[in-house]
């Protein structure tokens, strides 16, 4: 029956969509780093960076566009990040993109895992209720995540076939005052299950996919507005994946850029700017306000309209010592539709 909307249907600050509303769709042509990365003068190693590093902020984050046996699609998000400190913060949701009232999600503070202090290669991060794990023992492999808190229960395995982004062009960037790195590989093959109003739901391997993205650094930037988006063109079934950063340049300012990947895995940086549109959603949860809409204009001409599907996308603990904002947003642009995540980190609390 909800199929019969070709728009969503707003209830209540959520929405039910037509079904089978966006084009979750891998890539399968594999990373090509002969072809796209090991030419260029990166200042690390893909594999290499996979392994944890305990003196330097750390991050492991995936999202997975989920269609599901149940004909719903769905967004689930898995977090990693630790902190020179030693405090981790692990987290977790799953959004029902398709009757978006349905979300709910995970954040706890710990201290590190002890499968961390291993001597591995790839990524392994294990608690008893998440998991950020290879499963393969080429680091740029395939990734199992898993949640089994009751509030967002997925196990996941996608593997690394896509041509990276490499942020900024070659995967660092200055980030406010520091040097990020940080690499992303947009869309994986995807496979697995979630839970959803209780029910096991099956992942359809050829109709979803896994963001995977990798970032370390010394500390960080105390704030930024990040865009992962996918986009399709309506005359040309052309697709596009962008990672977009906003972030204050340490002066007053903001600094903003693109990194776009083409279907055929060639990138290219261009300059971004971001208005924010519409009222912002007040966090009941935490006292943050965050926009829920936005203009993006890239200095190749294009501009895209960005609007959160669902207000509430806030990732928070218990205590509300830590939120970031992580959520499924529809683009519309000129001849162009998709969608993709904004993460909104507020000012850093803890
Ligand atoms: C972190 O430790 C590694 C070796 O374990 C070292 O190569 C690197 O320089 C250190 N980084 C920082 C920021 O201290
Ligand atoms: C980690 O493994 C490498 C290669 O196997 C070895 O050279 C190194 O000594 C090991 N480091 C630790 C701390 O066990
Ligand atoms: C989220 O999950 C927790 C744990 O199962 C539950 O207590 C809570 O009611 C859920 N919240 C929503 C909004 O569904
Ligand atoms: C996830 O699924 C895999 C494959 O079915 C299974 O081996 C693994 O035990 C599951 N993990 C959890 C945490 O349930
Ligand atoms: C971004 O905004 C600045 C300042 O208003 C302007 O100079 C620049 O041309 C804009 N760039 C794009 C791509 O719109
Ligand atoms: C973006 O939103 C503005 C304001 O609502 C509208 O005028 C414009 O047509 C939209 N552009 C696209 C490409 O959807």
């Amino acid at each position: 029956m909800w199929g019969i909307f070709s728009y969503a249907f707003v209830v209540g600050g959520c929405a039910l969509q037509a079904l089978a509303s966006y084009d979750f769709v891998p890539d399968v042509t594999g990373m090509q780093l002969g072809k796209f990365v090991d030419p260029l003068p990166v200042q690390y190693d893909l594999a290499g960076s996979q392994a944890f590093k305990s003196n330097i902020s750390s991050s492991y984050w995936a999202s997975s566009y989920i269609y599901g046996s149940d004909n719903h699609q769905y967004l689930a998000v898995s977090h990693f990040l630790s902190l020179e400190s030693g405090v981790s913060v692990r987290r977790s949701s799953i959004l029902d993109v398709t009757n978006s009232c349905f979300y709910n999600q995970s954040t706890t503070i710990a201290g590190l895992p002890s499968s961390v202090s291993g001597n591995t290669t790839g990524v392994k991060i294990k608690f008893d209720d998440y998991g950020f794990i290879s499963t393969t023992d080429d680091p740029l492999g395939s990734i199992n995540i898993y949640s089994t808190d009751p509030a967002s229960i997925f196990n996941i395995t996608f593997s690394l076939t896509s041509p990276v982004i490499l942020n900024g062009g070659q995967g660092s960037f200055l980030w406010e005052t520091v040097i990020a790195n940080e690499w992303s590989m947009p869309k994986g093959t995807t496979t697995g299950s979630l839970t959803s109003g209780g029910k096991s739901i099956a992942i359809d391997p050829k109709r979803s996919f896994t963001w995977y993205d990798r970032q370390f650094q010394s500390s960080g930037a105390s704030q930024w507005t990040w865009f992962a988006l996918h986009t399709t063109n309506s005359l040309t079934k052309a697709r596009k994946s962008y990672s977009i950063w906003f972030s204050p340049d340490g002066q007053g300012g903001t600094k903003g850029f693109a990194t776009v990947r083409a279907q055929d895995g060639v990138q290219v940086v261009v300059a971004a700017n971001l208005t924010t549109r519409g009222s912002s959603w007040l966090s009941p949860h935490s006292g943050n306000e965050y926009a829920t809409a936005w203009t993006l204009k890239l200095a190749d001409g294009s501009f895209f309209n960005i609007t959160s599907i669902r207000k509430d996308q806030e990732m928070i603990d218990s205590q509300a010592l830590t939120s970031t904002y992580e959520g499924f947003v529809n683009v519309e642009g000129e001849g162009v539709s998709g969608y993709g995540v904004v993460e909104i980190q507020p000012p850093v609390s803890f």
